[in-house]
């Protein structure tokens, strides 16, 4: 296949700061935008190297220079834009979480079934290389067996408007950042969440601050903490029967960006997997290598996004319970 053609719905901050620069990286082409607003859109597409816009979304399913869209939009409209997407023939990256209900997942993911078009849920790290490279060395039992993780996922939100300070856009620390960690532990542990404890701290409509601590078989638990009060931090730790492993950044991974394995009675090992810039890059790399025929869907939304509205499910209940 020639470069890539995306379409991208909405003027959204991730797409400017993450997507639309792993599309240069990757040397593909971002052809359509679409706005609610006629003047920003265009102003945006100009700003950020897209090559054309359109008022409104339904114009970017509609295009037939569009092979693929990216659905940036607020939680609670995944499910409409993605589904209208598949239906119009397109392979789509719908941004984290897919959906925030199971059964609005299930649905989605019937969607995508029927209309035989590959689906992804914007978690990129599973395609990364450090990613890659935590999976070998837990499979060579470098910490001996998984039994405990420890995510974290915090950053700063300022700006009072912020749609994840709002729950009629599905905001809140759960469903923003807790949500990373969740299908973290859904990977690596192969299973689902049984239950959930927890505590948060409430804001205005929805939790900015959480921690959970969610139960999957065999005794195996992961400890989220998440919220929108501090500074970045991302530090997640894989605790082992033999020993255990600290990445820094798990989820958006640079150059720098550390892996660190320790096990008693021997030095740290550490480690530098990534070679990207951009985060986003190595699934473009995936999405263009499949609808090129090269390579068959891995990490897609029939895995993860029902085990992560699942965990959310259950994480959402447990932080507001009386
Ligand atoms: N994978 C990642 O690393 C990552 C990182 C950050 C965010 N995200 C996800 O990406 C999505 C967007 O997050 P963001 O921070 O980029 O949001 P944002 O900057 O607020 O952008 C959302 C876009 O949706 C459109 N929109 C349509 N209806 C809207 C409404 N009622 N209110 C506000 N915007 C509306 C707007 O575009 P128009 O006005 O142009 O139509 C807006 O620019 C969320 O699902 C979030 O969880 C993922």
């Amino acid at each position: 296949m020639s470069r890539l053609r995306w379409g991208v719905l909405g003027t959204a901050n991730i797409a400017r700061a993450q997507f639309l620069p792993a599309v240069r990286e990757t040397g593909q082409r971002a052809v359509l935008v679409g706005g609610r607003d006629r003047d920003a859109t265009a102003e945006f597409a100009r700003a950020h190297g897209v090559e054309r816009f359109v008022e409104g979304y339904a114009g970017v399913l509609e295009d037939p220079e569009v092979d693929a869209v990216y659905v940036p939009l607020p939680n609670p409209l995944h499910a409409e834009w993605t589904v209208a997407a598949l239906r119009a023939g397109k392979a789509v990256l719908c941004e984290k979480p897919l959906c925030l209900d199971p059964r609005q997942v299930e649905r989605v993911l019937a969607v995508a079934e029927t209309a035989a078009r590959p689906l992804w849920e914007a978690f990129v790290f599973p395609f990364q290389a450090q990613h890659q490279r935590l999976v070998e060395l837990l499979a060579a039992g470098a910490i001996g067996d998984l039994r405990e993780i420890v995510g974290s996922f915090h950053f700063e939100v300022r700006t009072p408007g912020n749609i994840r300070l709002s729950r009629e856009m599905g905001g809140g620390a759960l469903a923003d950042v807790g949500c990373y960690p969740m299908r973290l532990a859904h990977e690596l542990f192969r299973a689902h969440a049984e239950s959930a404890t927890g505590t948060a701290v409430l804001g205005d409509e929805v939790e900015v601050d959480a921690t959970a601590l969610l139960s999957y078989p065999d005794d195996r638990r992961l400890l989220v903490t998440c919220g929108f009060r501090r500074a970045y931090d991302t530090t997640t730790v894989l605790l082992g029967t033999e020993g255990s492993l600290r990445l820094d950044n798990p989820y958006h991974p640079g150059p720098d960006t550390v892996l660190e394995v320790r096990r008693a009675g021997a030095d740290p090992v550490v480690e530098r997997p990534t070679r990207d810039t951009r985060s986003f890059s190595a699934a473009l790399r995936h999405v263009a290598a499949v609808l090129a025929g090269e390579q068959a869907p891995a990490h897609t939304a029939l895995e993860s996004a029902l085990p992560v509205a699942r965990a959310l499910a259950l994480a959402g209940a447990a932080v507001s319970a009386p």
